[in-house]
């Protein structure tokens, strides 16, 4: 495939982009293949680790045209400066989260990438690495863990492992994983950032290898959601001056009445705590309610006084979001209930956004600061 001056010429004006779509284009020109409906198959995005190409396959490349196009993965290569193509399909919903990763171009299907200043390296065919993650993983990078010891209960590759140690500086971090390839991956990864010495990998299930009573933080990074591992996690804080828990969960929004919320979190203390707190809030479906008010002292569940408040100004975007943050609290008031037959306080920190994870549903990132109530300063 030659390219005149005239192409070489638009081209150097072109985004990645454009020049992929210019020189597939004139690819399959050459082959007769090309019609102008193959337009939309032509990536306009896509995935690049070293010089490995990750593309959408439910998008792109679908047309069984592209399969009889020779050379076809060499010309992508050559416009994107790569050497090796993978395709990326829907995450498979079992335990290890696996990625379904084919690798169409090239042999070695292990990368590495550097993301703010932390090396991560793993195998895209076998590990999920979610480039959509960013903003947690840099949020990690701010928090000032000196002196801490942490857990994080779904380790991966080390998304938020590698972060804590490298980044926040934490003392230690105890990070538990189930699937031997993320553990491959963990351990070389602690290994090629220089702190091995201060992670302690449990290999199994983590809410049976946790380790109790130690923790400053736990991390809990399981999607769609992480309640499985609630109790291991308030297990693992230190019973004495407690810690901070991060817990993910995927939130829908945009429920059209009160009674699929109902439905939805199973849980009416919740959603009536909700409508009684303050009478302009009693419409659950009006969204303007929850912009700018925090969840406020004092809600009780069960009597059992165990509160969430908060006293930072929280940007609830959503009802749902707010509904699930006491929720959660709900929850985690329940289980430290039974747990250390003790009653501690739930301070919500912060709501973090990570990212829309598809419509209407939201990678959200609660921060609970949970302390026994002998250590409460009033
Ligand atoms: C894929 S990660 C989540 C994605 C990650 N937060 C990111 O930023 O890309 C979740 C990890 O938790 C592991 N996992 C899930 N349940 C587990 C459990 N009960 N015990 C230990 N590891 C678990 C999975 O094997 C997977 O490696």
């Amino acid at each position: 495939m030659k390219m005149s001056s005239d192409i070489k010429r638009v081209m150097s004006r072109k985004s990645p982009a454009g020049i992929l779509q210019i020189m597939v284009k004139q690819l399959m020109e050459e082959e007769g293949l090309w019609e102008e409906t193959l337009t939309s198959d032509i990536p306009t995005s896509w995935e690049k680790y070293g010089d490995l190409l990750l593309f959408n396959g439910e998008k792109y490349f679908r047309d069984d045209r592209w399969k009889h196009t020779p050379n076809l993965w060499q010309c992508i290569c050559k416009a994107l400066k790569a050497k090796r193509i993978g395709f990326k399909h829907f995450i498979s919903e079992d335990s290890f989260r696996s990625p379904n990763v084919k690798l169409v171009y090239g042999v070695n299907s292990w990368v590495e990438f550097k993301d703010n200043g932390v090396i991560f390296t793993w195998d895209v065919q076998f590990n999920m690495f979610c480039a959509g993650n960013a903003p947690e993983r840099h949020r990690i990078a701010t928090f000032l863990c000196e002196g801490e010891t942490v857990v994080d209960m779904y380790a991966g590759i080390g998304y938020f492992t590698l972060p804590y140690l490298v980044k926040a500086k934490a003392k230690l971090v105890y990070a538990c994983e189930w699937y031997p390839r993320a553990v491959k991956a963990l351990k070389i990864n602690l290994s090629i950032n220089k702190v091995a010495s201060k992670c302690i990998v449990y290999e199994g299930d983590s809410r049976l290898v946790c380790p109790k009573g130690i923790a400053d933080r736990v991390n809990l990074g399981l999607l769609p959601s992480s309640e499985s591992g609630w109790q291991a996690a308030c297990e693992a804080l230190n019973p004495i001056s407690g810690g901070v828990l991060h817990i993910h969960g995927n939130v829908t929004s945009s429920i059209k009445n009160k009674k699929i919320i109902n439905d939805k979190f199973g849980c009416k203390d919740c959603v009536d705590i909700l409508c009684n707190y303050d009478p302009n809030e009693k419409d659950l479906n009006n969204n303007k309610f929850c912009s700018d008010v925090g969840i406020q002292p004092s809600f009780i569940f069960h009597s059992k006084t165990v509160i969430p408040v908060t006293n930072v100004s929280i940007k609830w975007k959503q009802m749902e979001w707010k509904l699930w943050s006491l929720h959660v609290c709900h929850k985690l008031s329940d289980i430290f209930c039974s747990v250390h037959e003790q009653v501690w306080k739930l301070q919500i920190c912060n709501l973090h956004h990570v990212k829309s994870y598809a419509p209407h549903i939201d990678h959200l990132v609660l921060d609970v600061k949970c302390t026994p109530q002998e250590y409460l300063v009033q």
